[in-house]
C-alpha cells in the first residue's frame, strides 16, 4: 500500500505543480512507481506530461471531481508507492477531499506575505479536516522558489516560525530551470538540484511520509535530460 501525498495551498501560483513536478520525477529516478493525479480542473500538470515532459515515466491522470478524486487516489495507491496528488489554487471541493484522503499534506510557501498567509489557511484547513476524519492528516509547509540567503526569505521564516507552522527543512530552490519547465519538459535531476530533490525525498521518508525502500530500481540520473542550459539558480 502506497502513500497518498497532497500538494495544495489556496494560493494561486504558489508552487503547487513545480513542487508536485519535482517530486514525481525525483521519486521515480530512485526508483518509486509513483502516480500523479491532475486535480485542477486546468489540468496543466497532465497536459503538460502528455505534451512536454521529458525523462523516465511515470503515471499522469487527470480527476478535478471531489468524490472521483478519492476513488482514484486510494484506487492507484494500491498499485504505487506514492499517489502525489497537485490540487486547484483556491479552496474548493475537490482540494478538501485531496487533503482528506491524504496521508501527507505539502502546503509550498514562496517568500512572500500572500504565500504565507494561504498557506497558513491551508495548513488550518488540514488540521480542521484531520479533526472531521477523526485521524491524523500531517502536514509540512514546503519553501519554494526559495533563496536561502534572502531577506524576503528570511521575514517569512520569521512569519512561519511565529505562527508555529511545521516546515520542512528541504526547499524547492529559485531556478531559471524550473520557469522554464513549461517550455523544455525537461526536469533538472542531476548535480546540486538533484541532492536538493533527493534532500527532500529523504526528509519525507525520516517523516513517514511515504515508504522507506521503492518497489523498482533507481534510474541513472543522466537518463532524465539535465536542463537546457544547466540549472542555474536566480541569485544564490
Ligand atoms: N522553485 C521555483 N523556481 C522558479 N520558478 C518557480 C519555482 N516554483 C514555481 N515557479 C514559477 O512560479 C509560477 C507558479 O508556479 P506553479 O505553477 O508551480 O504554481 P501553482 O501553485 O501550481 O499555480 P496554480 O495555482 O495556478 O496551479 C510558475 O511560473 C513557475 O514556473
Ligand atoms: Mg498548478
Amino acid at each position: 500500500m502506497g502513500s497518498i501525498v497532497t500538494i495544495a495551498t489556496s494560493k494561486g501560483g504558489g508552487g503547487k505543480t513545480t513542487l508536485a513536478t519535482c517530486l514525481a520525477v525525483g521519486l521515480t529516478t530512485r526508483g518509486y512507481k509513483v502516480a500523479v493525479i491532475d486535480a485542477d480542473r486546468n489540468a496543466t500538470f497532465n497536459d503538460w506530461h502528455r505534451s512536454n515532459y521529458e525523462g523516465p515515466e511515470f503515471l499522469s491522470l487527470a480527476e478535478a471531481r471531489h468524490v472521483e478524486v478519492i476513488d482514484l487516489a486510494q484506487q492507484h495507491a494500491e498499485t504505487h508507492d506514492v499517489v502525489v496528488i497537485d490540487t486547484a489554487g483556491f479552496e474548493n471541493l475537490t482540494s478538501s477531499s485531496a487533503i482528506s484522503t491524504a496521508d501527507y499534506v505539502l502546503i509550498p510557501c514562496m517568500p512572500d506575505r500572500g504565500s504565507i498567509r494561504e498557506a497558513m489557511k491551508t495548513a488550518h484547513q488540514t488540521q480542521t479536516l484531520s479533526r472531521a476524519a477523526r485521524r491524523a492528516i500531517p502536514y509540512r509547509v514546503v519553501l519554494s522558489q526559495w533563496n536561502n540567503r534572502g531577506l524576503a526569505e528570511k521575514a517569512t521564516r520569521d512569519d512561519l516560525g511565529a505562527a508555529e507552522v511545521s516546515v520542512l527543512e528541504s526547499f524547492i530552490p529559485d531556478l531559471a530551470a524550473y520557469r522554464q519547465l513549461t517550455f523544455t519538459g525537461r526536469v533538472p535531476v542531476d548535480g546540486k538540484v538533484g541532492e536538493q530533490i533527493n534532500a527532500l525525498v529523504d526528509e519525507l521518508v525520516t517523516l513517514q511520509a511515504i515508504p522507506d525502500t521503492p518497489s523498482g530500481p533507481a534510474i541513472a540520473s543522466s537518463s532524465a535530460a539535465p536542463a537546457a542550459g544547466g540549472a542555474d539558480p536566480v541569485g544564490g
